[in-house]
């Protein structure tokens, strides 16, 4: 096993789903891991099976995550938390539908970078880590929602280009369907996905 350079991480998105599968992971690897997210309950449950930092936190709300976050070094951030409300067809989105989708799966997530890439290039180490979606990079009937993870699309293809000069490292990762319970709520009422 190579060694990992980094000792702690910032996974937001943490106690379900791909985040619970990567705070688990990194855990495993002796980092130390922030894990954010809505329900503290939960988070607690995972704070005690898995030894990561609680942090509870609505990434949304964008004053609490400058307040929280600010200063925080961690040499790793995977961006994971998203929502796929946006799933219902534009025309028909509610006005919430589409400022909850695209504050929660782009806004937030250019809000982390703001926040704790200055850390990384100030030491000279890091890596930020998106969950993006194939929504993303080809048309699946869902126009907020691809329209937000395209945002991130382009964002880390610019933010590679910003940070050249720098040690830091940019991931996309782009998932097809992942049965989480984003999977559930979100993916399986698609009219189109029930014809497949
Ligand atoms: N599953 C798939 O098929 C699939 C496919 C492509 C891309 N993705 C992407 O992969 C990422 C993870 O998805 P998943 O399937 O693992 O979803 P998931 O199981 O529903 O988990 C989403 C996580 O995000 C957190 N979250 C949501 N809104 C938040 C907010 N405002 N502030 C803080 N935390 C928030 C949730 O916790 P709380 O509700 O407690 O805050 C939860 O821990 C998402 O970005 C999603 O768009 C998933």
């Amino acid at each position: 096993m190579p060694q990992i350079p980094y000792k702690t991480a910032l996974v937001t998105g943490a106690y379900s789903g791909i985040g619970l599968s990567v705070v688990k992971a990194l855990t495993e690897q002796g980092i130390t891991v922030y894990a954010l997210a809505r329900r503290a309950d939960r988070l607690n449950s995972l704070a005690k099976q898995t030894g990561a930092i609680p942090m509870v936190l609505d990434i949304c709300d964008t004053d609490e995550l400058y307040q929280q976050l600010t200063g925080l070094d961690v040499d790793i951030l995977v961006s994971n938390a998203g929502l796929g409300v946006g799933s219902t067809p534009l025309h028909k989105a509610s006005r919430e539908e589409v400022t909850t989708a695209m504050n929660t799966n782009l806004l937030a997530a250019m809000h982390l970078i703001n926040i704790i890439a200055p850390g990384m290039v100030a030491r000279s180490k890091g890596h930020i880590i998106h969950l993006g979606s194939i929504a993303g990079l080809y048309p699946l009937f869902s126009s907020v929602y691809g329209a937000s993870k395209g945002g991130i699309h382009m964002m880390c293809q610019n933010l590679r280009l910003e940070l050249k000069a720098t040690p830091i490292r940019c991931t996309e990762i782009c998932p097809g369907r992942v049965e989480t319970e984003f999977f559930e709520k979100h993916t399986k009422p698609l009219r189109w996905f029930r014809k497949l």
